[in-house]
């Protein structure tokens, strides 16, 4: 093979085999990839090529030992961490996207739909007065919202944190339920993760207010520069929304920022039943919320909403570089008529965020919405919850199930009892790993007050109430088959 690559006009056929193979993964015939009959690691596991074998050979191998070896995640059957398998409808879109719009910036249809998704998305979450930007997913855009918190709190005494550093001790006030990326940002964004205030929650996962209050008014009288309240709208463990209308108070009492992770649970106020739980989301400074979490995108889409994003831009932007500065129209300049999608960079997301080069990710999002509009998100996220709700119900119902949390959003946490297990625990984790090994139902596990819990999180747009039944019939007879076991 001596060419490199230049061919062109041969997308179709080969995406056609792709399509094929994926439609037969999507199947879910295939046992897992680590199954000990599957030779493909022998076969993949080559010492690096100097010769290339050609894109023929290449479609042919993702096709037969590279798409059924995948993971597992996209099963309808797997609930288990928040994180799910695209739609096809957003997998059609990003693969669109890496080949007609492989950056975003410039003017064109993919960046005009960057815009527009994140105004759509804004305006289904209830917070359309809030400008967004994408990133990779939610950890970045937990960075992201607290780097704007950063920036604020600096500013407000007359620092410029960005350019010039931490210059003093600061904190961020974080329930016991707050996801671990929060600790990370504090890290990455200088602060430290001892910045992190660790507030205790109630016994529904909720941060108590009592105590978020009481550590602020220490912090303030010891001096330390108050960053930020972190509220969930939806933690990851059980699903639990903070009394965001009170901690949003707090918060403006004190002049402290205040964000809002709802990675997971935001899109959860599209249910009328649930909604009143997010009030107080309008007090809020910094929402983000992960299309490739519960809305079915391809992995890689999160969204940080902001009230005005030149707080991201002086929080975040690059600067100058002679290869950019004048190799496009520059806001106000002449010549003015803009007529070549790269007369303009657009709107500078490289500079509101940590990523320069990065996927257009708008038009997942759009593409998402596009296909089932509003009506059809509300429909699987009411879905999912009672899907939750039902396994609830059993559990409490059934003398062989435990109910340990009952579900806000779309989390069930449950354990399999029986008078003759001792080790609850420890009956429940083994049968946690029977489940797994047959193939079907993948939940996760997590501790509910020392209890270890099974706990399915649905969220996956194939996933259905085929789906609970069929996790409850399976947790049912492998709790049974192992009580069995007991002497
Ligand atoms: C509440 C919450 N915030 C942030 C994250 C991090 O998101 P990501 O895995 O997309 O980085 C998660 C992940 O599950 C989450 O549940």
């Amino acid at each position: 093979m001596e060419e490199d690559c230049a061919e062109t006009g041969n997308i179709q056929r080969l995406l056609e085999e792709i399509g094929a193979g994926l439609d037969q993964y999507l199947k879910f015939e295939h046992l897992d990839a680590l199954h000990p009959g599957y030779q493909w690691r022998e076969y993949l596991d080559i010492t690096l090529p100097h010769k290339g074998v050609g894109i023929e050979q290449v479609t042919q191998e993702l096709v037969g030992q590279i798409i059924p070896n995948g993971s597992a995640v996209t099963k309808p059957g797997f609930s288990s961490f928040i994180t799910t398998g695209a739609t096809s409808v957003a997998t059609l879109a990003a693969t669109a996207a890496n080949i007609a719009a492989p950056q975003r910036y410039g003017l064109n249809a993919f960046n005009f739909l960057e815009e527009l998704s994140l105004q759509w998305l804004a305006s289904m979450c209830r917070i359309p007065h809030m400008q967004g930007i994408y990133s990779s997913g939610g950890s970045v855009a937990n960075l992201l919202a607290l780097g704007a918190a950063r920036q604020f709190a600096f500013e407000k005494i007359g620092h410029d944190v960005a350019a010039n550093g931490i210059d003093r001790q600061v904190c961020v006030y974080a329930s016991e339920e707050s996801h671990h990326t929060i600790q990370r940002s504090a890290g990455v964004l200088g602060m430290g993760r001892r910045a992190i205030r660790t507030i205790a929650c109630d016994s529904q996962g909720r941060i108590r207010v009592d105590e978020l209050q009481k550590a602020i008014t220490k912090d303030m009288k010891s001096g330390v520069l108050p960053m930020a309240i972190v509220a969930n709208a939806g933690t990851t463990n059980t699903g639990a929304i903070d009394p965001l209308q009170a901690i949003g108070e707090i918060a403006k009492e004190n002049a402290i920022w205040f964000h809002v992770d709802g990675a997971y649970g935001l899109p959860g106020i599209l249910d009328e039943r649930i909604s009143h739980l997010y009030d107080g989301l309008a007090l809020a400074d910094s929402v983000i919320v992960d299309p490739h979490k519960w809305l079915g995108a391809s992995v890689g889409v999160a969204a940080t909403f902001v009230r005005d994003r030149q707080l991201l831009y002086r929080a975040f932007t690059q600067e100058p570089a002679d290869y950019l500065e004048g190799a496009m129209e520059q806001e106000g300049s002449s010549p003015s008529v803009i007529e070549h999608s790269q007369d303009n960079f657009g709107i500078p997301y490289y500079d509101f965020g940590v990523e320069l080069s990065a996927p257009c990710r708008g038009v997942v999002v759009w593409a998402l919405i596009r296909e089932i509009g509003v009506e059809g998100m509300i429909r699987r996220i009411r879905r999912h919850r009672d899907m939750a709700s039902h396994i609830a119900k059993v559990a409490k119902e059934h003398p062989n199930l435990e109910l340990l949390n009952d579900p806000t959003l779309s989390i069930c946490c449950f354990r399999y009892v029986a008078p003759n297990i001792v080790n609850l625990n420890l009956f429940n984790q083994r049968l946690h790993r029977r489940l797994i090994r047959e193939n079907e139902n993948l939940p996760s596990t997590t501790q509910i007050n020392g209890k270890l819990a099974l706990r399915p999180c649905f969220i996956g747009a194939r996933t259905n109430q085929l789906h609970a039944d069929a996790l409850l019939e399976a947790v049912l007879r492998i709790g049974r088959e192992l009580a069995n076991e007991i002497v």
